[in-house]
Order: C-alpha cells, then sequence, then structure tokens
C-alpha cells in the first residue's frame, strides 16, 4: 500500500541503521523530506545518500538525544532546511544485556537515558513546532518487550525492559496531552528483528527459544513469520509508516 507524504518533513532519531534508516528510505520514497538524526553522523549521511540514490530529499544531523543542545541544534537545522517539522519518529535506542547482579548504574543510566530520557527530550523540543504547523503525528520504537518480558530467551536486560515499559506509557500519556495541540501520538511494538541492535541476530534462534509461545502476539510480530531476514528490517519501516484508520477515521499514524 503506497500514501503521498508530498510536502511533509519527518525528523527520525538514530535513522543511520536498521529500522530508523528503513522508515527514512519508506517515507522519502513516499515523497516527505527526511531530517536524519542519529549519534554516528557518517551513519545519518549514509541513509541521506540511499534517500538521494531514490530521488528523494534528506538532511542528516549528528545529535544525543540524550544531550538537550544536540537535539535543539538538530531541530534548528531541520527548521532552517525545510520550514517546519510534521512528523516525529522516536526511534533511536539501545538494548545492554547484564544480570541484576552485574548490572552497573551507568548501564542502567545509559540505557535509561537512550530508551526514555530521549524520548522525552527529543518530543519536548520538537512538539511545539510540529502544533506550529499546525500538527502532525509522533510515532515512539516500544516493542513487545514493554508488554512481557521474554525470559524464555536467557538475555537478562531488566533495564531494557523497564525503559521500554516507560516508552509505552510515556507514549500513551503524550497523546492524551498533544491531542488538543492536533498531534496524533503512537507506538509501534516490533518483536525481534534482525539489525545491527542485536549483533549476529538469528530470528530462527528468537522463534524456537520461546518467543512464539508468548503470551500477546503483536501485529508486527506476526507479519515477521514466514519472512526472509533481509525482508524484515523494510517491513519495520513500513510497519512505522503504517496505514490504517484510527478511531476517528483519520487514516495512519503518519498521516493527517
Ligand atoms: N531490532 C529489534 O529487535 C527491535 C525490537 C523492538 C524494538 N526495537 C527498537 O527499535 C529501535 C531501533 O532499533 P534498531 O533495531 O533499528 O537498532 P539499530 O542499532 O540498527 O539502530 C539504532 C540507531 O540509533 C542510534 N542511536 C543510539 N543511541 C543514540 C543516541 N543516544 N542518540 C541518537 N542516536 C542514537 C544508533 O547510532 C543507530 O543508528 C530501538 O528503539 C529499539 O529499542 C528494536
Amino acid at each position: 500500500m503506497s500514501f503521498d507524504h508530498s510536502g511533509k518533513i519527518a525528523m527520525i532519531t538514530g535513522a543511520g541503521s536498521g529500522i530508523g534508516r528503513a522508515t527514512a528510505l519508506r517515507l522519502a520514497s513516499q515523497g516527505a523530506a527526511v531530517a536524519v538524526v542519529d549519534i554516528q553522523l557518517e551513519a545519518a549521511e549514509e541513509t541521506v545518500a540511499s534517500i538521494a540514490d531514490g530521488g528523494g530529499t534528506g538532511v542528516a544531523f549528528d545529535a544525543d538525544v540524550r544531550d538537550r543542545s544536540e537535539i535543539e541544534s538538530a531541530r534548528d537545522g531541520a527548521v532552517n532546511a525545510f520550514g517546519h517539522i510534521d512528523y516525529l519518529v522516536n526511534n533511536a535506542g539501545l538494548v545492554r544485556m547484564s544480570p541484576l547482579d552485574e548490572l552497573s548504574e551507568d548501564e542502567w543510566d545509559l540505557v535509561l537515558d537512550t530508551n526514555l530520557k530521549g524520548m522525552y527530550l527529543v518530543t519536548q523540543a520538537i512538539a511545539p513546532v510540529i502544533a506550529s504547523a499546525g500538527g502532525g503525528a509522533i510515532v515512539n520504537l516500544a516493542t513487545i518487550e514493554s508488554e512481557v518480558v521474554v525470559a524464555s530467551t536467557g538475555h537478562p536486560q531488566v533495564h531494557y525492559n523497564a525503559s521500554k515499559g516507560g516508552v509505552k506509557m510515556l507514549t500513551k500519556a503524550l497523546a492524551v496531552e498533544l491531542a488538543g495541540r492536533g498531534i496524533r501520538v503512537n507506538a509501534v511494538a516490533p518483536g525481534p528483528i534482525a539489525t545491527s541492535f542485536i549483533p549476529g541476530a538469528d530470528l530462527r534462534l528468537a522463534r524456537g527459544v520461546g518467543l512464539d509461545e508468548g503470551p500477546a502476539p503483536g501485529p508486527a510480530r506476526r507479519r515477521t513469520r514466514g519472512r526472509r531476514r533481509g525482508d524484515l528490517v523494510p517491513a519495520l519501516g513500513r510497519r512505522v509508516v503504517h496505514h490504517r484508520r484510527d478511531a476517528a477515521g483519520r487514516r495512519g499514524w503518519l498521516t493527517r
């Protein structure tokens, strides 16, 4: 299914890789100009080059979502380049795996600050810009592990689970608070996706250790079944730009 995002401006954090890059390419292919934000400038520039190869428009910004001044400078750069912002995808994130007994305070802070505090900082900086353009949409990257602990994978990650559980409630609270300013806020909650996020990730292994038996299979997870590894990241990009009607009959998380 294809939609027309011509004239729309999207800012995507962590768009130098994986799901963020796939989302950037998808939105650009549908006409949006994309502010590609990443802590790794070179990776962001590669995404912009891929967007240009497809005939789209993108600009790379070097910003750490944990740093308010870097976010504000990326925001100002995007507004200078494009005039306004309509969509924000809060995608930047990371995972670390440590058993509780070995989990350091520094690692806890890294994961919580990137995955949860970063989302607050970026949304606080960008929401007023979206509102001043007449409203728009925000999509946050949650995970099935915002809901369930997939302990059977043997991956000890209480800090990741805590951060993504927070993303789920942050999303709900923002949706209520920003509705009056014309900004729709949703989250997507993927299952395991083979990106650099999970080095050497093997989805067959993930299924083999019990993800299929877990409760509450989400639509994103169902869509991964039967796909080859190489199909999965673009499939998630489409998911983030997913198009469906909301309760009010409006179409698409990123469509107004
Ligand atoms: N891959 C999965 O299995 C999976 C499943 C569910 C949810 N997610 C979520 O999807 C999002 C994207 O994950 P991915 O799999 O594409 O990972 P990825 O590692 O391929 O991409 C993450 C990107 O975020 C960037 N980044 C990291 N810290 C940053 C910071 N402080 N500031 C700015 N950019 C930063 C990285 O440089 C990288 O380009 C994450 O929020 C992750 O929690 C991933």
